[in-house]
């Protein structure tokens, strides 16, 4: 899709222009961090500026940061623990990184339907992810208004479930870092067991 509509920026409390991914991780993805296995690599997906790369490399993960604009990510492109990867995600077939096996994935702010079952698919058992992006409703807000980056109400829970283990599930609006209306999810790879025991 064309992001550039929900590459939206808003006025900071200086006047200047913030990015709305900008400053601290997202209260949902730090909620269910803790929930990603100990030291298992994590796929930042969209990653902009690479607020959530910078909570998992904290929390002791390799990650690997994708985007199609690493410009933003400044001095964390250095630390040796992030893989950062400029990848347009919506140029063509899934990306071969998708074909590697993460402990846990994140999407913030970005939304390209084609990558929901590959992104399910590269889970590793018992693997999670947490994503976090703007529904229907937001347009009563601003920008992204266009309705092709608007998840329909339920989409994200429809998505995954059936194919992960749902954790939690919102449809809500938000208030900070400013007034959007978004859905976000969490949700668990089963784990190899399980997966066995489904594949006799
Ligand atoms: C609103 S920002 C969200 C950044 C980050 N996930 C966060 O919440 O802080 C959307 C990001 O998606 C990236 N993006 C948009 N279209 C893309 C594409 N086709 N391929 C790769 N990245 C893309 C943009 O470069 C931008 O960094």
């Amino acid at each position: 899709m064309k992001q550039a509509d929900s590459q939206s920026t808003t006025k900071g409390p200086e006047g200047g222009q913030k990015h709305p991914g900008s400053g601290g991780p997202s209260p949902w993805v730090r909620r269910f961090a803790p929930l990603v296995p100990a030291g298992a690599p994590v796929l930042d997906l969209a990653c902009g500026g690479g607020r959530h790369s910078r909570l998992f490399l904290e929390r002791g993960h390799p990650v690997l940061a994708v985007d199609r604009d690493l410009s933003r990510l400044g001095a964390l492109a250095d630390d040796p623990r992030l893989e950062a990867l400029t990848c347009d995600l919506e140029g063509g077939p899934p990306p071969s990184f998708l074909e590697r096996r993460f402990g846990g994935i994140v999407v913030t702010n970005y939304l390209h339907r084609p990558l929901f079952g590959p992104l399910a698919a590269a889970l590793a058992p018992g693997g999670v992810l947490i994503y976090e992006t703007f529904a229907k409703g937001n347009e009563r807000f601003g920008k992204p208004s266009n309705p092709h980056f608007l998840l329909y109400a339920g989409e994200l829970l429809e998505a995954f479930q059936g194919r992960l283990d749902v954790i939690a599930y919102e449809n809500v609006v938000v208030e900070q870092p400013k007034a959007a209306a978004v859905q976000r999810l969490c949700a668990r790879a089963p784990a190899e067991e399980e997966e066995t025991e489904a594949g006799e």
